[in-house]
């Protein structure tokens, strides 16, 4: 089959977060698989792509009214992802430094959207599906059903996969005007709550709606930010399959930035030492438990009550501990977590920024991962955690709710908390202190954890299995 992706970002090209290690590696695993077709995202200016050659393979024109825009298609012409990544340019709008975050990012990616089904249509490379990712892409069931310009490409199935509900994309109805002529008599589908909302249009015009996890799609009927309402309405469309990791990214026998490579058989002797060179670098004690956060620092990922619950751990615990945080995010919590270092020298440090290299290394160190997230459709850094032996702590919702068990149950190898909160937190961190005491224990959950087979090999196949449905 020809599957075509369509997303804002794809690891290595583009990457803020877990959404760009997905297309990453559905590219991969698909084309591993023996489909075609490939994954489009916006020619950012990104390190990796202003650091590689492309090649234009197409340039032309879209007309839209009285507006008009030229783009050029690029793509990695010496195939060294392993699948097919087309860069789409528009010059001025999409060739910026970060990925999201720009005031007009919703004239942006409808641009970006319009661009990418015109090079579809006018090189006749008509795909089997169209899989477009979160609200960047979300309008294109809706655009090739109901824009005249696009319609070749009506009868073509879309899935739309909402990576994460909570962004919408909602704008003032004014934005639609970049949008190809559409049949007004279905303004409805574009409108949520008086806004024009292009995930809510998504979730209504798609042929299937996926999201990451079956725990997170039970969850969107109850909690997806003001959209409850439209997931009832549409519950027989949408399916959950849980993500995989791409595990010759994340090995830590082969990882090459990590100090110590190691695996099930000898971690117990080799994972150590990249936990003593961390602590060294940050100033903190390898005798004692590490733990770690990594990720985006805002709200869903209960960031914001993290600097307190360390502090609260320090007071209820004792000093013994270390914590490492590697985040960037809303500038009051990176103040936050930033001011905390005052006063717990020797045991806490952080990393504001993006450093993909450091968090292999963290992954690989760290004896426990914090992850109180509020919301968690899927969750990769606790797959990341596992598979370098780190035990992960969570909060009980989405993604982490179906990949992690509690070490209170049957071969349970985690800790669950119920609800984000300091208290949560600080229980959570003293069942670990515990835990970490009991070496043999530690060393057998380890041992366990590094070998659950979280593999895209296993959730490549739902998502072909979903292609075939809507072909066949
Ligand atoms: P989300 O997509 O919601 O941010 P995920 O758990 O799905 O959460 O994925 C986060 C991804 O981003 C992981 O690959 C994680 O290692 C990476 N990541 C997050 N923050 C940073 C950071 N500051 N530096 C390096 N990698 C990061
Ligand atoms: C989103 C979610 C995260 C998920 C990722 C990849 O960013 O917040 O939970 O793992 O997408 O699907």
């Amino acid at each position: 089959m020809k599957i075509i992706h369509i997303a804002a970002e794809c690891y290595p090209a583009a990457k803020v977060g877990g959404l760009g290690d997905v297309l990453g590696a559905l590219g991969k695993y698909l084309k591993l698989a023996g489909h075609d077709g490939g994954v489009v995202i916006p020619k950012h200016s990104s390190k990796y792509i202003l650091s590689h050659t492309w090649e234009v393979v197409f340039d032309s024109k879209v007309q839209l009214g009285e507006n008009s825009f030229e783009y050029h298609i690029y793509t990695n012409s010496k195939n060294e992802l392993g699948f097919n990544l087309f860069l789409v340019d528009i010059k001025g709008l999409l060739n910026r430094e970060q990925v999201y975050g720009y005031h007009d990012d919703s004239i942006r990616f409808i641009s970006f959207q319009t661009a990418t089904l015109d090079w579809i249509i006018k090189t006749n490379q008509f795909p089997d599906v169209i899989h477009v990712h979160d609200h960047h892409a979300a309008l294109i069931p809706f655009m090739v059903k109901h824009c005249a310009y696009f319609k070749e490409l009506k009868e073509t199935p879309t899935i739309l996969t909402i990576h994460n509900g909570q962004y919408q994309g909602a704008m003032d109805w004014s934005n639609n005007i970049v949008l190809p002529n559409w049949d007004s008599k279905q303004s409805g589908l574009l409108d949520w709550n008086n806004a024009f909302n292009p995930l809510a249009c998504g979730v209504r015009c798609a042929w299937k709606v996926s999201t990451v996890s079956v725990g997170y799609l039970n969850e969107l009927r109850y909690q997806s930010n003001g959209l409850e309402s439209l997931f009832e309405a549409e519950w027989n469309k949408c399916i959950g399959i849980l993500n995989g990791i791409d595990t010759q990214v994340w090995n830590p026998e082969s990882d090459i930035a990590i100090v110590q490579c190691y695996n099930v058989s000898n971690f117990e002797k080799y994972k150590v030492k990249n936990k003593e060179i961390l602590c060294s670098q940050f100033g903190l004690n390898p005798e004692w438990p590490l733990f770690v956060f990594i990720g985006r620092l805002v709200w869903e990922k209960a960031a914001d009550i993290i600097p307190q619950s360390i502090n609260a751990a320090f007071a209820a615990l004792g000093r013994e501990l270390n914590f490492l945080v590697l985040g960037s995010g809303d500038p009051n919590i990176e103040n936050e977590f930033s001011k905390i270092k005052e006063g717990n020298e020797g045991c806490y440090n952080v990393y504001i920024g993006y450093n993909e290299e450091l968090s292999h290394m963290i992954y690989a160190a760290a004896d426990f991962i914090l992850m109180p997230s509020r919301v968690e459709p899927c969750g990769l850094n606790q797959l990341y955690a596992m598979r370098y032996g780190t035990i992960p702590i969570v909060n009980n919702t989405g993604g982490l709710h179906d990949t992690v068990i509690d070490i209170s149950e049957y071969d349970g190898y985690g800790i669950k908390m119920d609800t984000a909160s300091e208290n949560d937190i600080v229980v959570s961190i003293s069942r670990a202190i515990d835990l970490y005491a009991q070496k043999e224990t530690m060393t057998k959950i380890k041992k366990q954890i590094m070998q659950l087979d979280f593999s895209w090999d296993k959730s490549i196949n739902n998502y072909i299995n979903l292609y075939k449905s809507l072909t066949q």
